[in-house]
């Protein structure tokens, strides 16, 4: 595996020379929507938390500069091993919060810029909306056409104060905050973003918020909050209740668990890839995140999980996977919300099975960093596969895809997903606009190498 450097520290293109079996052990940077968590939730509490093996890719790092933005200490403390052993003896960077509480948040100098990051600029429109101060959020271009009123709108019917392009249906967002009154949610659509941006608005407003969602997204945020003693009450029908006086949190020491979303990764690419047989180390194994375990068996592969312990209310432990044949499957309905971000991955298993797969009820796709259906599509049939695009979803018949040139369209999981696909065709290959990794997996060529070399 090559690459070919431009400005930056990331290359701007991948090459890769396949087909090259996945063997041995792993690990993946920790998981994403936790991190943002761990760092935004260690910032509301009254004192100081330690969290190891933060994901060290730009997304994380935008949440974290916001953090500092609104007066929050943040320091590095690697290499205090005093420290690492605190959280089992793991070598993993530390990252220090003071907390300041709530109100001891401040009116940050400057536009808090979210670069790519979604979950960090509707995470922050919830929290940033119970301050009584005036911020304003932003990100790239990716984020500028990502929609934003599923944020701004509930918020808006709590009391907030919200300005935003297209009348607040766009970043960036203007937020005058404080002043909110709690109400009951129906979310039309099933996010753990806006879910937690509500909750952070609620856990701030006078009386009683409660959030319901369609279908059940990632509870990431209620496992964090209740280990870090939020008053969280789940209601029947899968909602959640909250009131300020469950605001009150307590520091936390947590190693965060690795990503299945970056596990998902080399799991496919183990089962499409002859020869492989990986286990992918301490990840986090939430039944929310591991839809897509259920989906590979479902097509037949070889991949088992073994829960090992819990961490921060999650549980966490190994997946293994092995290569072997696979055949289609149909994705819909309450299943979606449990794989969307690892639809990108699954859909280069597709490629390789015996059969017609069909992704359905998954329109979600459309507005995430890229159009995903688009983009998945695009590059499936670039190599040599047979896609049909549905405006929620994806028909992908299985076939031999050939090595060739992908292309990333700036989004992170479709770069991951067209090299794992790539490494398994015979032949160089490779992905164009590389540096889309960054925003959740910086090191990922240099960890593929590691377990295919
Ligand atoms: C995330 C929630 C999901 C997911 C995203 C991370 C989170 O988005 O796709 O990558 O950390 O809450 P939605 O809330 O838009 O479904």
């Amino acid at each position: 595996m090559t690459a070919v450097d431009g400005p930056g520290a990331l290359p701007a293109e991948l090459t890769l020379v396949g087909p090259r079996p996945l063997r041995g052990r792993i690990r993946v940077p920790g998981d994403k929507s936790i991190s943002h968590r761990a760092l935004l939730f260690s910032a509301l509490a009254a004192g100081t938390s330690r969290l190891w093996g933060l994901a060290d890719g730009d997304d994380v790092a935008r949440s974290r500069a916001a953090i500092e933005a609104l007066g929050v200490r943040v320091r590095d403390g690697a290499g205090n091993q005093a420290e690492a052993v605190v959280a089992g003896e793991r070598a993993d960077p530390v990252v220090i919060v003071r907390g300041t509480g709530f109100d001891g948040l401040v009116e940050p100098e400057a536009v808090l810029d979210c670069g790519n990051s979604g979950t960090s600029i509707r995470l922050l429109a919830g929290l940033l909306a119970g301050r009584p101060f005036h911020s304003v959020l932003t990100g790239d271009s990716s984020i500028a056409r990502r929609p934003m009123a599923r944020v701004v709108d509930p918020l808006r019917a709590m009391g907030a104060r919200i300005d935003g392009r297209d009348g607040g249906r766009l970043a960036p967002l203007a937020i005058r905050g404080g002043g909110l009154t709690g109400v009951r949610h129906d979310l039309a659509v099933a996010s753990a973003q806006v879910k937690t941006a509500l909750l952070l608005a609620g856990l701030q407003a006078d009386g009683v918020t409660e959030v319901f969602e369609p279908a059940r997204s990632r509870d990431h945020t209620e496992r964090l909050l209740a280990a870090m003693g939020a008053g969280l009450e789940a209601l029947p029908g899968g909602g959640v209740r909250v009131e300020r006086a469950g605001g009150l949190l307590t520091p936390i020491n947590l190693a965060v668990p690795g990503d299945p979303s970056a596990a998902a990764f080399f799991v496919v690419g183990a089962c499409v890839t002859p020869g492989s047989d990986l286990v992918v180390e301490d990840v986090c194994l939430n039944p929310t995140r591991i839809g897509f375990v259920d989906v590979l068996r479902r097509m037949g592969a070889d991949v088992e999980i073994a829960v090992k312990e819990e961490r921060g209310g999650e549980p966490v432990g190994d997946i293994r996977a092995a290569a072997g044949p696979l055949r289609a499957t149909a994705m819909a309905g309450d299943e979606i919300p449990r794989v969307i971000d690892e639809i990108p991955a699954l859909a280069v298993a597709a490629a390789f099975a015996a059969g017609t797969t069909e992704v359905a009820d998954a329109a979600e796709l459309r507005v995430k960093e890229s159009d995903r259906i688009g983009t998945v599509a695009q590059e499936l049939s670039q190599l040599g596969i047979a896609v049909e695009t549905r405006p929620d979803g994806l028909v992908i018949t299985g076939g031999r895809p050939r090595a060739g040139l992908l292309k990333s369209h700036g989004d992170h999981r479709v770069a991951m997903a067209a090299a794992i696909a790539l490494n398994a065709c015979d032949g160089p290959s490779t992905v164009r606009g590389w540096r889309a990794v960054a925003s959740s997996y910086p090191r990922f060529a240099a960890d593929l190498a590691s377990v295919t070399s």
